[in-house]
């Protein structure tokens, strides 16, 4: 049933069945039809809403959220929501909802596919190919490196980083974690995974795989500051937030070869990305796609769009991240 009094504002057009949902309960509006709203548009038309839907780059700030004297909830499609100001919308009585579970194994298998791809060259190898440079077999021909053996130092330990370390079994690594909360000895068990402080796994780990939430604490994990530490056949991978790399220090260790090579899905100033990765050879850089496959995209579209509904029709959200 329509519940004709709510409106809402969807940022951007969200995926068609996740769109027909809303037209079925609620009437909404979208503010960027084929571009991203500037902050003004969205302070501009959220005004009078009880809602929002909001995607990872929206930064829904305090200007933002004071503009709507009526919001009730920001639902949020995506699972990380560094992007807007939960502790504000708090202490307003506003829900802040995300998109838990549905991505984890997406994103584990991406970050897979991104190990696989940077250990063993397989976009360098594509591009090369492509551009009809295959003349020869040759024994020394794009030689990566083996994972058989090796350490890998997963950086977060929630449920994506867990997803990994079960994936990494048949590969036969060693595995081991840090994480400000430490598993209990029956988990540790079925992810075969054992604790380190941090700059013991940066220093021992051959493959590092970053799945941390972006806060205060997170911000610039990895830095100039210990990015040395890092093994320098080591490959590090950041499928989390962007800013919990420096990136410059991350490209300066891959340009001198202290760091073997990476891999990464985001960006500290996403989509901008800095010069010097872009031209670096042993870099494998994705455009953040760490869940987008059509199930889950339509799962985490489905599920923004049921919190917004459900706390407009009165009732508790299905993924609150704050208690009003
Ligand atoms: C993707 O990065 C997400 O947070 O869902």
């Amino acid at each position: 049933m329509k519940n004709r009094t709510s409106k809402a504002l969807v940022t951007k057009k969200l995926l068609p069945k996740a769109m027909e949902y809303l037209e079925n309960h609620i009437d909404f509006q979208v503010a960027g039809i084929d571009r991203y709203p500037t902050k003004d548009e969205i302070i501009d038309r959220i005004k009078d809403k009880q809602g929002l839907v909001s995607l990872l780059v929206d930064r829904i700030d305090k200007d933002i959220i004071q503009a709507a004297p009526d919001l009730k909830i920001i639902a949020n499609c995506a699972v990380g929501y560094n992007n807007i100001d939960v502790s504000h919308a708090t202490e307003r009585g506003i829900w802040v909802t995300n998109t838990p579970g549905v991505l984890t194994n997406t994103t584990a298998d991406l970050t897979w596919g991104l190990i696989l791809s940077v250990a063993r060259r397989i976009p360098q190898a594509d591009r090369f190919t492509r551009n009809k440079k295959y003349k020869n077999w040759e024994l020394d021909l794009f030689l990566g490196q083996d994972l058989e053996g090796k350490q890998l130092g997963i950086i977060g330990m929630g449920r994506i980083g867990k997803a990994v370390a079960l994936r990494a079994q048949p590969f036969h690594l060693k595995i081991v974690y840090t994480d400000p909360i430490k598993l209990s000895p029956e988990e540790e068990q079925i992810h075969k995974a054992s604790y380190l402080p941090l700059e013991d796994l940066l220093k021992t780990s051959d493959i590092i795989t970053i799945h941390t939430t972006l806060n205060k604490e997170t911000h610039h994990l990895i830095s100039k500051k210990n990015i040395h530490m890092i093994k320098e056949q080591a490959i590090l991978i950041n499928v989390s937030r962007g800013q919990v790399v420096e990136e410059k220090a991350l490209a300066q260790a891959l340009k001198r070869r202290t760091l073997w090579a990476a891999g990464l899905d985001v960006y500290e100033n996403e989509p901008e990305i800095e010069e010097n990765l872009l031209s670096l050879d042993n870099a494998v850089l994705l455009p953040h796609i760490g869940s987008a496959s059509i199930e889950t995209r339509l799962k985490m579209s489905m599920m923004a769009v049921k919190n917004l509904v459900a706390v407009l029709s009165g009732k508790k959200p299905l993924n609150p991240v704050n208690q009003i």
